[in-house]
C-alpha cells in the first residue's frame, strides 16, 4: 500500500513538470506525405471510418485522390479512399464537383475532364487546401469554398458559390471511381427534394474482386429555405439532358460517364451581393443498398449541422491522440507533430465497416481496407496495443469472423473483396499479437480464445482454394518445412517461395505463442519447430560481393533439397540486373520486396549464431545499412536499424533508428519515405511513432525494445486497464538533428525505482499495471543491455518464449 502511494506521487509530480498538449489532435499536419507517391488520404475521417471524404485531383499517384501539388487539377470531392497504398487506385466512388458558371444547363461540363478545375494558389505557392482531424477544405479557382465532415457512414459536404453565383449547381457523379471500373450503374433523381439515389459495381484494387456500392444524397441551404431543385437532369459524358430522373432514360454503354446534375436557387439574401449561397450535400454510403445509405445519412446526420458534426469527429480523434502524452520542452515543434500526425494515421484504417458487409449477416464487428497484414502486422497492432485495445479487439473479431465464413483469415481485405496476399498470411501474428497481450482479457473484449485459436489452426493447416488470396500453400509446407521453389499446384502462383517461408515461420511462432498460453503443450512443441523453419532456406555458403565476412543467407530450395540461387543484390539498390519484387515483377528469384539479406525477428540469437556470432552480426547490420540493402520504404526491412540490440550494443539501435528518422522523416508534404508505392500509411506511421518513442515492437511477444524517446518524458494511456505508464528520460538534452551522437544513450533503467532487468526491452507487464519507467540518458555509445540473465531481448532458440 505504502508503496502504491509513492508511485501515485511520483506520477503526479512529473506530470506537473511537464509541459503536456492538451489538444493534440490540433497539430496534426494531415498534408505529409501527400505528394510524390507518399499516398497519404488527408481528408475528413473519423478513427477508423467507412467514410473518407475527400479531394480527388488529376494527380499521377491518385491513391488516395488527394495531390499537394497545386497545379494538378481537381475532379471532384468523393466519399470513400484509402490511404497510403500502392497497387490500383482504390475507391475515390461517388464525386460531387460544384459548378458556378456554365452558360445553361446542357452545357455544363459534367465529364471529369471537362469539369476538372484548379486550386486557388496561395502567395507562397501552396494549393489553397486545409485540413485538421475530421476536416478538410479548399478555395477552388472557380471561387467557390468547399469544406467536408464525416461521421463513420456519412459525409457532409458544404459547397459556399460566390455571392454573385446565380445559379449554383452541383455533379453528381456515379460512375468514375479511382479506376474507372463502373458497371451496372443506377442512379434516380428525385426531382422534389433533388434526393439522388444509385449505386454501382466496381472493380477492387488489389486483386481480382468486385464490390457493389450504393449512395444517396441530400441537400440542403446553409440559412435558408433550399427549395426544389431549379432545373435538374441525368447526364452522359458532357450532356446533361434536362428533366430526365433515370439513367436509364439515356443511351448508355459499357464504360459511359453517368451521374446527375442539379441547379439550385440562389440564396433569396444574396441579391444583396454579399452573401454567398451555400449548399449543404449530406451523403450517405452502404455497401448494402440504398436503403441502408439513406438510413446511415439520416441516422448520423440527422439535422446537417456541420459546424457539430466537424467538432465531434475533432473530439474523437483528441481524447484518441491524448491517450499518448509528451513532454515537450527542449523538443522541436516539428518532432512533436511528427509524433502526433504519425499516430493520426495509424487510425484512419483498417475502415470500420461493420454493418456493411454484403457478403454474410453477423452481429460481429466488420473491418476493412486490410491493405494488408503483411504491411501492418509488424508495428501498427503492437502500438494498438498500447492505446487502443477495444478496437484492436473489434478488428480481430472481424478477423475471425471472415475466417468463419470464408474458411480462412483475412490477408490484404479492401472494398469487401480479397486482394492478394504479399509476403505471407499475416493475421496470424495479428491474432498472436492480440492473444499475448489480452488473453485474461479476451472474454472481456468479446473474443473467443477457441475461436480465435480455431481461426489460426486453419490459416496454418488447411491449404486454401487460392493461396494468393488467403492461407497458404499448407500442404508443401507442412511436408518440406518450406516453400519449394519447383513445385508447381494449381491452387496458387508459385512466386515469393523464400518470403514465404519466412512469414510463414513468423506465423507459426505467434501460434505457438497463443498455444503456451493455452497450455496446449504439443502445440507449443509443434508450431516452435515450424517457427524455426527459416533455417531451412539458410545457405551458408553463399556470400555478396563488397561484403567480406558476410557468409550465408536466405535462399530458394528446390523440393529435392538442393538450394537454388538468387544473388544477394537482387532487389535492392545495388541490384545489378535492376529487377523490383513486386507483386506485379516477374517473381521468380523467391523474395517479395526485400533482398536476401533479410532477417527473423522471433529468434536472432539463432541468426547471430547462424552468422558467425555478436561481431560479425553487427558488421553484417553495419554493411546492410551503409550500402543501401536496408530499405526504411519495405516492411522486412524495418527492424534492420534496431537489430544490434540482440549483439548487446543498443547503443548503435539509438543512433542507427535516429539517422533513420532524420533522413527519411519530416512534416512537409513529401515527408515520407515513399520512393516508391508500398508505404501502406499506418505501417509506415506506425513505425515512424515506435522510433520517436524510443521503442521497437516484437509483436506476438510480450517485449518492447527499448532505446530513448525524442521527448524528456512520453506516457501511454491504456483505457482497457485504466492504467498510464510513463517513461522518463532523466539527462535529456535534445535531440541530435542528424541522428548521431547526443545524449541519447540508455545506459540504466528502472522501473518504479527498482534497477530493471535489462536496459534493452521492456516486457508487457510494466504496461498493464501503470509503472514510471526511469531511463538514465549518457552520451556514450557503448552502452549495453546489462548484466543479468534476462538483459539481452528473448529469442527462440535461447528458451527466451519458453515460459508464458
Ligand atoms: C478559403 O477562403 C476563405 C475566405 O473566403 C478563407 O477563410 C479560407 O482560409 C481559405 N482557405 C481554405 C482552405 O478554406
Ligand atoms: C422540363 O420540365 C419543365 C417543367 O415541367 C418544362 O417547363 C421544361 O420545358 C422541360 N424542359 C425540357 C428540356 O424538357
Ligand atoms: C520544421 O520543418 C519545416 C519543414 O521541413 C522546416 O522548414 C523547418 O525549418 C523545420 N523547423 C525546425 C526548427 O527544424
Ligand atoms: C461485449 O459484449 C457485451 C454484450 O453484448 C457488450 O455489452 C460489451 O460492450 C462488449 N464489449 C466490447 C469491448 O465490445
Ligand atoms: C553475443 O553476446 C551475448 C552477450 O554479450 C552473449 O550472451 C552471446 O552468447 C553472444 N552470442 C554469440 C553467438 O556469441
Ligand atoms: C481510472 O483511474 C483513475 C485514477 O487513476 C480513477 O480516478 C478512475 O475512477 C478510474 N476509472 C475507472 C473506470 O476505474
Ligand atoms: C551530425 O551533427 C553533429 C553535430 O552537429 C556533427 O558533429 C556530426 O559531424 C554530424 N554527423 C553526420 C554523420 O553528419
Ligand atoms: C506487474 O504486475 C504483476 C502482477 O501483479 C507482477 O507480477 C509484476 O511484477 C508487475 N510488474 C511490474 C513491472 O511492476
Ligand atoms: C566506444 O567503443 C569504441 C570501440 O570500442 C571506442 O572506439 C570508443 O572510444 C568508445 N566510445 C566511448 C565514448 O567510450
Amino acid at each position: 500500500m505504502e508503496k502504491f502511494l509513492f508511485y501515485l506521487i511520483t506520477l503526479s509530480i512529473c506530470a506537473a513538470n511537464a509541459a503536456v498538449l492538451q489538444n493534440p489532435a490540433s497539430i496534426v499536419n494531415l498534408f505529409i506525405g501527400t505528394t510524390d507517391g507518399g499516398n497519404v488520404f488527408p481528408g475528413a475521417t473519423i478513427p477508423h471510418g467507412l467514410i473518407k471524404v475527400g479531394m480527388d485531383t488529376e494527380s499521377s499517384h491518385p491513391q488516395a485522390g488527394y495531390d499537394s501539388n497545386p497545379f494538378v487539377p481537381v475532379t471532384g470531392f468523393s466519399q470513400m479512399h484509402d490511404s497510403g497504398t500502392g497497387g490500383g487506385v482504390p475507391l475515390s466512388n461517388f464525386k460531387i464537383f460544384p459548378l458556378d458558371s456554365c452558360s445553361s444547363f446542357a452545357e455544363c461540363p459534367t465529364d471529369i475532364f471537362s469539369r476538372a478545375t484548379q486550386r486557388k494558389i496561395r502567395a507562397d505557392g501552396t494549393a489553397d487546401d486545409s485540413a485538421s482531424p475530421g476536416y478538410f477544405a479548399s478555395n477552388l479557382s472557380t471561387g467557390i469554398r468547399v469544406e467536408l465532415t464525416a461521421t463513420r457512414r456519412a459525409a457532409l459536404h458544404r459547397y459556399t458559390f460566390p455571392a454573385s453565383s446565380k445559379h449554383p449547381r452541383l455533379v453528381v457523379d456515379l460512375t468514375n471511381d479511382g479506376g474507372t471500373s463502373s458497371t451496372n450503374p443506377t442512379m434516380t433523381i428525385d426531382p422534389a427534394s433533388g434526393r439522388i439515389i444509385g449505386g454501382a459495381e466496381f472493380a477492387a484494387s488489389f486483386g481480382p474482386g468486385r464490390y457493389s456500392v450504393f449512395t444517396c444524397m441530400d441537400f440542403k441551404g446553409d440559412g435558408y429555405t433550399l427549395g426544389s431543385p431549379t432545373e435538374f437532369g441525368a447526364y452522359l459524358g458532357s450532356s446533361p439532358i434536362k428533366n430526365t430522373t433515370n439513367i436509364n432514360q439515356l443511351y448508355f454503354g459499357f464504360g459511359s460517364e453517368l451521374g446527375g446534375l442539379l441547379t439550385f436557387a440562389p440564396n433569396p439574401k444574396s441579391s444583396n451581393g454579399k452573401t454567398p449561397s451555400t449548399i449543404l450535400a449530406r451523403v450517405g454510403v452502404s455497401f448494402i443498398s440504398t436503403t441502408q445509405a439513406c438510413q446511415n445519412a439520416a441516422s448520423e446526420l440527422p439535422d446537417f449541422d456541420f459546424e457539430k458534426t466537424r467538432q465531434t469527429s475533432f473530439n474523437e480523434w483528441n481524447e484518441l491522440l491524448s491517450r499518448i502524452q509528451v513532454d515537450t520542452t527542449g523538443v522541436d515543434q516539428n518532432t512533436t507533430v511528427l509524433l502526433y500526425s504519425s499516430l493520426y494515421r495509424t487510425h484512419i484504417s483498417p475502415a470500420d465497416y461493420t454493418g456493411e458487409n454484403p457478403k454474410w449477416t453477423s452481429t460481429e464487428p466488420y473491418y476493412d481496407s486490410l491493405y494488408c497484414n503483411w504491411d501492418t502486422y509488424r508495428t501498427l497492432y503492437p502500438l494498438y496495443s498500447l492505446h487502443d485495445p477495444v478496437t484492436f479487439s473489434r478488428i480481430v473479431r472481424g478477423m475471425i469472423n471472415i475466417q468463419q465464413h470464408e474458411g480462412w483469415l483475412p490477408e490484404c481485405r479492401g472494398a469487401t473483396a480479397q486482394n492478394f496476399i504479399q509476403g505471407g498470411s499475416n493475421a496470424d501474428p495479428i491474432l498472436g499479437e492480440f492473444f499475448v497481450k489480452f488473453n485474461e482479457h479476451a472474454a472481456a473484449l468479446n473474443v473467443s480464445a477457441s475461436d480465435l485459436y480455431t481461426a489460426l489452426l486453419a490459416d496454418a493447416e488447411v491449404q486454401p482454394p487460392n493461396w494468393d488470396l488467403q492461407g497458404r500453400q499448407a500442404n508443401v509446407w507442412k511436408s518440406l518445412g518450406y516453400i519449394p521453389s519447383d513445385v508447381w499446384e494449381p491452387s496458387g502462383t508459385n512466386t515469393k517461395q523464400v518470403s514465404r517461408t519466412l512469414e510463414h515461420a513468423f506465423g507459426d511462432f505467434a501460434i505457438s505463442q497463443v498455444a503456451q498460453i493455452l497450455g496446449k503443450a504439443d502445440d507449443v512443441v509443434k508450431y516452435q519447430k515450424r517457427a524455426s523453419n527459416f533455417n531451412n532456406v539458410w545457405d551458408p555458403s553463399i556470400t555478396v560481393p563488397g561484403g567480406p565476412g558476410v557468409k550465408g543467407m536466405m535462399q530458394p530450395r528446390l523440393a529435392n533439397g538442393q538450394f537454388g540461387f538468387t544473388d544477394p543484390r537482387h532487389c535492392s539498390i545495388n541490384d545489378p540486373t535492376s529487377s523490383t519484387c513486386f507483386l506485379d515483377a516477374h517473381n521468380t528469384d523467391g523474395f517479395y520486396e526485400a533482398s536476401p539479406l533479410v532477417y527473423v525477428p522471433q529468434d536472432t540469437a539463432k541468426l547471430i549464431a547462424l552468422q558467425g556470432g555478436n561481431q560479425s552480426f553487427v558488421s553484417r547490420l553495419d554493411f546492410i545499412i551503409d550500402q543501401g540493402y536496408f530499405d526504411v520504404s519495405d516492411e522486412p526491412s524495418q527492424q534492420i536499424p534496431y537489430m544490434y540490440h540482440y549483439a548487446n550494443k543498443p547503443g548503435l539501435s539509438t543512433q542507427r533508428s535516429r539517422q533513420v528518422i532524420a533522413e527519411h522523416f519530416d512534416v512537409t508534404p513529401d515527408g515520407l519515405p515513399g520512393n516508391d508505392v508500398t508505404c501502406m500509411s499506418g505501417a509506415m506511421a506506425s513505425y515512424a511513432f515506435f522510433y520517436l518513442a524510443g521503442m521497437y515492437p516484437l509483436p506476438a511477444t510480450k517485449q518492447y525494445l527499448l532505446s530513448s524517446p525524442y521527448f524528456p518524458q512520453i506516457s501511454f494511456f491504456n483505457p482497457l486497464f485504466n492504467s498510464t505508464t510513463t517513461i522518463k528520460a532523466n539527462g535529456f538534452k535534445g535531440n541530435p538533428k542528424n541522428g548521431t551522437g547526443g545524449t541519447v544513450f540508455v545506459q540504466s533503467v528502472k522501473v518504479n525505482g527498482q534497477p530493471y532487468k535489462s536496459n534493452c526491452y521492456l516486457d508487457w507487464d510494466v504496461f498493464t499495471n501503470g509503472s514510471l519507467v526511469e531511463l538514465q540518458l549518457t552520451s556514450n555509445i557503448n552502452v549495453t543491455c546489462g548484466t543479468g540473465p534476462n538483459a539481452l531481448p528473448p529469442s527462440l532458440s535461447t528458451g527466451g518464449y519458453s515460459k508464458p
